[in-house]
């Protein structure tokens, strides 16, 4: 990272800024002595301009439609690789030796099980329950239970949680799914594949023999290395404001799910298929076009737009062909992907959706996959926080691991009143 220098003047005065290079991507103005200085703060709400942290993990170009995990594109990775391999890469910043990557799937296939009286805290939550309240409550809870690896100062410790975070959201999920429906729990299978397994965990019952589609299981997996990291999005800035303070992983991935949980996030998914149902036909993609025009309208586009994709979501692209392979596979003839397709085609061609560069983005083909192997809208969030797991602790663990680091404090811009006396009661 080269440095260079830039001046602002405020208030007549100048100052010299340092100018902060990275490997690629937009140069960032250091402001960090900026208030000390000059007794100002930056004002700048939703961080559409800052820079929160450094970090090596994951590139964006959105004017592009670029993402890189580690330098490698996710259309490559999406391709050729594995979750697993993803979620090495992720963590350890290189692809890893097959032996490298047999040693890891062993380990976390070796973390699949709950501590059994977890299994306990499920039968506290109402059968219609969403899986994210679930998620919330019993990754919270794991801190409760693994009391050997919250010693966030110590690497081997950090491992260990991070190990067990992504070995055990599978377990977690396929669980939330089981008690909505009052089917028993299934014990994780070591002998499947990290996917393989979710699978089995979600629709295999203990009465029969489970068999894996190799087409959905690729699919899913895919859908999982997609949504394994996307740089410093709300819940991933949620879960390294959390680490700041020294929370343990388990209640910071827990603050990631919360965050994760909202509509213009990872809610996103599920509600781009509801949308989508509701449309229903393609004659009446018009009436929705104008309703997402409409500022009086708080309707939106679900799965359309995107923070910092100013171009098509590369993951989009990726999700639109997967969608195909798996409706193929399981003879399907979804309407909604029709309709789907009619829309974004529509959208791109309207001049409202052109210059706001507004695209299609991970979430709008996604629940149309989900929904053909099976998983109900409510689960689809769920899904998410599984896969985005591994970013969330790769990204915890660099924060922890950085020397410079430091506890999450913004300031304000405050315009609420000024100091004045207390009025007793009686006299108010
Ligand atoms: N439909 C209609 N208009 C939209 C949409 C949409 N989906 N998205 C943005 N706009 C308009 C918005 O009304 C605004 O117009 P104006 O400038 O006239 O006020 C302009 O585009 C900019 O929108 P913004 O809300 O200021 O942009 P943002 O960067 O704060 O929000 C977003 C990004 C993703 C929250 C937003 O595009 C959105 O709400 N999309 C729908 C929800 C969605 O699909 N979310 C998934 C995001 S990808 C997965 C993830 O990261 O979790």
């Amino acid at each position: 990272m080269s440095n260079d220098s830039s001046k602002l003047e405020l208030a007549g005065k100048d100052y010299d800024l340092q100018v902060m290079r990275g490997t690629i991507g937009p140069d960032v103005v250091d402001i960090r002595k900026l208030y000390g200085q000059s007794g100002a703060f930056t004002f700048d709400p939703g961080f559409t301009s800052t820079a929160s942290c450094e970090s090596q993990l994951t590139y964006i170009d959105g004017g592009k439609g670029v993402l890189l995990h580690r330098g490698y594109s996710i259309e490559e990775l999406s391709e050729h690789s594995s979750f697993m391999e993803v979620s090495y890469l992720l963590l350890n910043g290189e692809l890893p030796s097959a032996d490298e990557l047999a040693d890891f799937s062993y380990t976390i296939s070796r973390h699949t099980m709950l501590h059994d009286q977890l299994r306990g805290f499920y039968q506290g939550f109402r059968r219609d329950a969403h899986p994210m309240a679930i998620m919330c409550g019993v990754v919270g809870a794991l801190s409760a239970f693994y009391h050997d690896s919250t010693d966030i100062s110590d690497p081997e410790h950090r491992k260990i949680s991070s190990h067990r975070l992504i070995a055990k959201m599978p377990t977690i999920a396929a669980m939330a799914y089981k008690y909505s429906i009052g089917q028993p729990f299934l014990y994780p299978d070591n002998s499947l594949s990290y996917t393989g397994n979710f699978l089995r965990m979600t629709y295999g019952v203990p009465a029969e023999e489970y068999v894996v589609n190799p087409v959905v299981e690729r699919a899913l997996d895919r859908i999982f290395i997609l949504h394994a990291d996307h740089e410093q999005n709300a819940s991933t800035s949620t879960v390294r404001l959390a680490g700041s303070s020294g929370a343990n992983p388990f209640a910071c991935i827990a603050a990631g799910i919360a965050c994760l949980w909202g509509p213009a996030h990872g809610g996103a998914n599920e509600a781009a298929l509801n949308m989508l149902r509701e449309i229903g036909t393609p004659d009446k993609i018009p009436h929705y076009i104008e309703r997402a025009k409409d500022k009086n309208d708080p309707f939106r586009l679900m799965g359309f737009g995107h923070r910092v994709y100013k171009n098509y979501d590369p993951r989009a692209s990726v999700m639109q062909k997967t969608v195909r392979e798996v409706l193929d596979e399981l003879n399907l003839d979804d309407p909604v992907f029709e309709v789907a397709l009619q829309l974004e085609e529509m959208a791109l061609n309207d001049d409202y959706f052109k210059e706001k560069k507004l695209f299609p983005n991970v979430d709008f083909y996604s629940g149309i996959i989900l929904s053909a192997v099976g998983f109900p809208t409510e689960m689809f969030t769920a899904l998410f926080a599984l896969a985005r797991t591994v970013g969330w602790v790769a990204q915890w663990n660099e924060m922890i691991s950085d020397p410079g680091q430091k506890i999450g404090r913004p300031r304000q811009l405050y315009t609420g009143p000024t100091a004045r006396p207390y009025v007793p009661v009686e006299k108010r």
